[in-house]
């Protein structure tokens, strides 16, 4: 019970990596507040934390939008009166180079991966900073570490996510608030298999990425959760506006 009496709010939790951390912060104590724009995704999130006798409550959002996050923030303390963990999770991919990526798919990208970091930061952090202190963790990519071809506004996305990161750990450090970004490598999850399946040889394109790292295949979710848990918990306690890489060696080649 590494989280026992703790409140997270996880941001797209209704899928993939977000929803393996929530049913895992919450089989280790925490309350979570399930965060993600797909209603059915999020609520089937939550019923699989009651069903295991965890404590969740959803909140759908669009994470693009100021107003909307703000909401979540009120109705998390409303329910819990406190929040203690952050994780930005939710994120969209863009399989696009810089000169095929239209201007409109460039703002949807950094919209959600990098406004909707700040907009939850500056509506959680002053709860934070009211309730003693708090833990952020903010999702980066291997990608905010080494280029990936034809990536090229996911990259500066998740490299901004990085910098953000280093930034609110400094500025937040006295007040007891730790920040570090998590880079996980390529995770089995819908973001993924949507990729590989709009490749022209599905088979070889799964191969191609199980092969690209040096343990030779791709994350579990619950593998990038775990490494999220102990950003979470007090087995951190002395890392602040650190990258944590996840990757299955995939950048140290
Ligand atoms: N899957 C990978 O290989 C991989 C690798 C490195 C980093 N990541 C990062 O990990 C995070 C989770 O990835 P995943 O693979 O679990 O993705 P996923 O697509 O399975 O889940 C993402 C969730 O975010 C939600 N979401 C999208 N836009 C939103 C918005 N505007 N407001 C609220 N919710 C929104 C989606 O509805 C979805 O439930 C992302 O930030 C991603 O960039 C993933």
């Amino acid at each position: 019970m590494r989280l026992l009496n703790k409140v997270a709010i996880i941001t797209g939790a209704g899928s993939g990596i977000g929803r393996a951390a929530a049913i895992l912060f919450a089989a280790e104590g925490a309350s979570v507040v399930v965060v993600d724009i797909a209603v059915d995704a999020g609520k089937d999130t939550v019923s699989q934390i009651t069903a295991q006798g965890g404590s969740a409550l959803f909140v759908p959002t669009d994470l693009r939008c100021a107003e909307q996050v703000e909401r979540l923030v009120q109705q998390a303390i409303t329910r819990y009166g406190k929040i203690d963990i952050l994780y930005n999770n939710a994120g969209i991919n863009l399989k696009a180079t810089v000169t095929d990526t239209s201007e409109q798919d460039w703002d949807r990208v950094m919209e959600v991966n990098v406004k909707g970091v700040y907009l939850t930061c500056r509506f959680v952090i002053p709860e934070m900073m009211r309730n003693g202190g708090g833990c952020i963790i903010n999702t980066a990519s291997a990608a905010a570490i080494v280029g990936l071809r034809g990536l090229a506004a996911y990259t500066a996305s998740k490299a901004a996510v990085l910098g953000l990161t280093r930034n609110i750990a400094l500025d937040y450090a006295d007040y007891n608030i730790r920040a570090n970004a998590l880079c996980p490598g390529v995770t089995a999850t819908d973001m993924t298999l949507r990729i590989i399946e709009s490749q022209p040889d599905p088979l070889k394109a799964r191969e191609r990425y199980d092969r690209g790292r040096p343990l030779g295949r791709m994350a579990d979710p619950d593998e990038i959760a775990r490494a999220a848990l102990f950003l979470a918990s007090e087995e951190s306690s002395f890392m602040t506006g650190a990258p944590l890489v996840v990757d299955g060696g995939y950048t140290a080649e």
